[in-house]
Parts: structure tokens; C-alpha cells; sequence
């Protein structure tokens, strides 16, 4: 016998920067539902969406296709307004009146914390970690990382092609504010001499001079130093290499082209996974939890467990990157 849904509407909404495979999970997310015979109604512009009732029916042409394209059809917001007491409650009541009695919300640790409020207003719902940053602390991987790395890895592999002609030093400026995982992945997938990264604090001398130093003694006569934004200021990282070691030097800030493209295989199918997995949990009657990677496994974990939860670096590999460009 089939059992009943637990829930008859639910609605989809991405949040905060967007990732390289958030379509995928969107497209999940309806294409389940449809299967379940669940409505699913995507909501705009994230939480200020919710405040302010920007809803779109979804249908299948919305989704056809969707998953090769970066960016999140839905568009997506960091929103103000939804961190008052006021903004929640707005939100809480449009959910009510358009019958949503379940929330699929795909972003980072800070639009967890919004899913967190709503469901202490009793309005159900699942987070699905997208950031190009990894670093939710409940998930060994975050849906668009392995595209924002591979985007990262190949414009500092072009930078190289001139670095090595021009025997120059480039220090590149990747994303990450408060976490390095982008900056470690592709350090070590370039071959950089130096990494620098928020979580570490950095000694100049020993860091990246000596280093550089050390790496012109064995023969390198090209340099590549990967700089994580919240690490410390690129330009006078550059300044002061020039000023120490007289290689020339040149700057270069990759910016947003890192959270665009088409997304990689383990993106599209990663996010397929956790979208699947979203809507049956609020099928089953299971609600406010974040899903999670855990080595290989899709699993799920209640929202505040989630969040308590802390990810550090992986030490290996930094143990190894340091030993090798010592
Ligand atoms: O998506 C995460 C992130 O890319 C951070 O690494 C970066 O600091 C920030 O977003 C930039 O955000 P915005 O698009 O709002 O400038």
C-alpha cells in the first residue's frame, strides 16, 4: 500500500552566493516532488523572496536542461531584511498562506541559520550545502567546490604559461574569505610554492620569502604563490615579494569567474543526490535537517546538530604541501 505524503506543497529557494550546481538540485528537487506528487513552488530571490511572496510555478520547461548551466535559475540574495524578528515572521506567514508546509533551501551556513529560525516558527525544512567555499561544517563537501577549484586551476595554469616566459612570480587571488579550502585544493593542483590561507597566520620571512628563495635554488625560475582573499591583501603580498627578492611580480584577482560555468560531473550528481534526498525526507515526514556528505554517503543530520558542527582543513594535505615547498 502506498503511503501518504507528509506534506502536499513545498516550495525551493537558493540563498546566499550562488554555486555551480544549484540548478541540478533544483532540478531534483521539482522533478521528485512531481514524481511523489508533491507541488513545488520555487520561491526567488531567496529569503527576500519569501518575504515578499516572489513565487514561480514550476514546471518541467523550467527545468529541462538546467543542470549543464552555473548560476541558479531561481536567482539568489543575501537578505537583510530576513535576519530581523520581523522579516522571519513575514516569511512565516506568506509560507502559511501559500500553503508551503515544506521548505527545500540550498546555501551556505548563514541561510542554514534562516532555515533554523523558520522551523522554530513550525515551518518544516531541509538545507542543501551549496557554496563554492566547502566549508560548512556538517559536510565533508559542498555542491559546486570541485567546479570552482577546476575553474580556479585552470586560469592559474594559464597565468603559469606566461609566468614561465616572462620568469615572473604571480600571486592570485582566489575566493575564500574565512576559509582556505579552495586556496589549499588548488595550490596544491598547481604546484604553487606558497599557499596562504585565513586560517593560518602568516610570517612574510619564513612563509613566502624563504620559500620563493628556497624554490630559485632549485632551479624554479617562474613562482606561483595562490592567495585565499581573507588570508591577507594580495597587492602587498606582491609588494613586498618584489621589495625582497626582486623577481618581478604580477597580480591577479580571480574573483566571481570562479563561482560560474558549467558545473563538473560531481557537482551535477552530488546535487542531484541531495536534492532527491531533500524531498523524500519531507515526503517521510522528516523535517528541519541538513543533508550532508559524509565520505561517500548522502546522509542527513538535524539542523542545530548541523550547525554546531566545525570543519577544519584537511591537516594531511597541508602537512604535505608544506614538506614538499619547504
Ligand atoms: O560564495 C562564497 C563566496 O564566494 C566567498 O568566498 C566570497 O568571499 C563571497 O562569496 C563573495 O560574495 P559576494 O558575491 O556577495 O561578493
Amino acid at each position: 500500500m502506498l503511503m501518504a505524503n507528509a506534506v502536499k506543497r513545498i516550495g525551493v529557494l537558493t540563498s546566499g552566493g550562488d554555486a555551480p550546481g544549484m540548478n541540478a538540485a533544483i532540478r531534483a528537487v521539482f522533478l521528485t516532488s512531481m514524481h511523489m506528487g508533491i507541488e513545488c513552488i520555487g520561491i526567488r530571490r531567496g529569503y527576500n523572496g519569501l518575504i515578499s511572496s516572489d513565487i514561480m510555478q514550476l514546471t518541467c520547461d523550467d527545468v529541462i536542461g538546467i543542470t549543464r548551466h552555473g548560476g541558479t535559475i531561481l536567482y539568489t540574495a543575501r537578505s537583510p531584511e530576513f535576519l530581523t524578528e520581523k522579516g522571519q515572521l513575514r516569511a512565516v506567514d506568506n509560507c502559511r498562506f501559500l500553503g508551503i508546509d515544506g521548505l527545500v533551501i540550498i546555501g551556505g551556513d548563514g541561510s542554514y541559520r534562516g532555515a533554523l529560525a523558520l522551523s522554530k516558527h513550525g515551518v518544516p525544512v531541509i538545507g542543501i550545502p551549496g557554496t563554492i567555499d566547502n566549508d560548512i561544517g556538517c559536510t565533508s563537501y559542498t555542491i559546486g567546490f570541485d567546479t570552482a577549484c577546476n575553474t580556479a586551476i585552470d586560469a592559474v595554469d594559464k597565468l603559469e604559461d606566461t609566468m614561465q616566459s616572462h620568469e615572473r612570480c604571480s600571486v592570485v587571488e582566489v575566493m575564500g574569505h574565512r576559509a582556505g579550502h579552495l586556496a589549499l585544493n588548488v595550490g596544491i593542483s598547481c604546484g604553487a610554492i606558497v599557499t596562504l590561507i585565513p586560517e593560518k597566520s602568516i610570517d612574510f620571512e619564513t612563509d613566502v620569502a624563504d620559500r620563493i628563495r628556497s624554490a630559485r635554488l632549485n632551479g624554479y625560475t617562474h613562482f606561483t604563490v595562490i592567495v585565499a582573499e581573507g588570508a591577507a591583501p594580495v597587492n602587498t603580498i606582491a609588494e613586498k615579494i618584489r621589495a625582497s627578492t626582486g623577481i618581478e611580480t604580477r597580480v591577479t584577482t580571480l574573483g566571481h569567474i570562479q563561482r560560474g560555468g558549467s558545473p563538473l560531473v560531481r557537482d551535477r550528481v552530488t546535487a542531484s543526490l541531495m536534492g532527491y534526498q531533500a524531498v523524500s525526507l519531507l515526503a517521510s515526514g522528516t523535517f528541519n535537517r541538513i543533508i550532508c556528505m559524509k565520505g561517500e554517503s548522502v546522509i542527513d543530520l538535524d539542523i542545530e546538530e548541523a550547525l554546531a558542527m566545525q570543519k577544519g582543513l584537511d591537516e594531511n594535505a597541508c602537512q604535505m604541501q608544506d614538506a614538499i615547498m619547504s
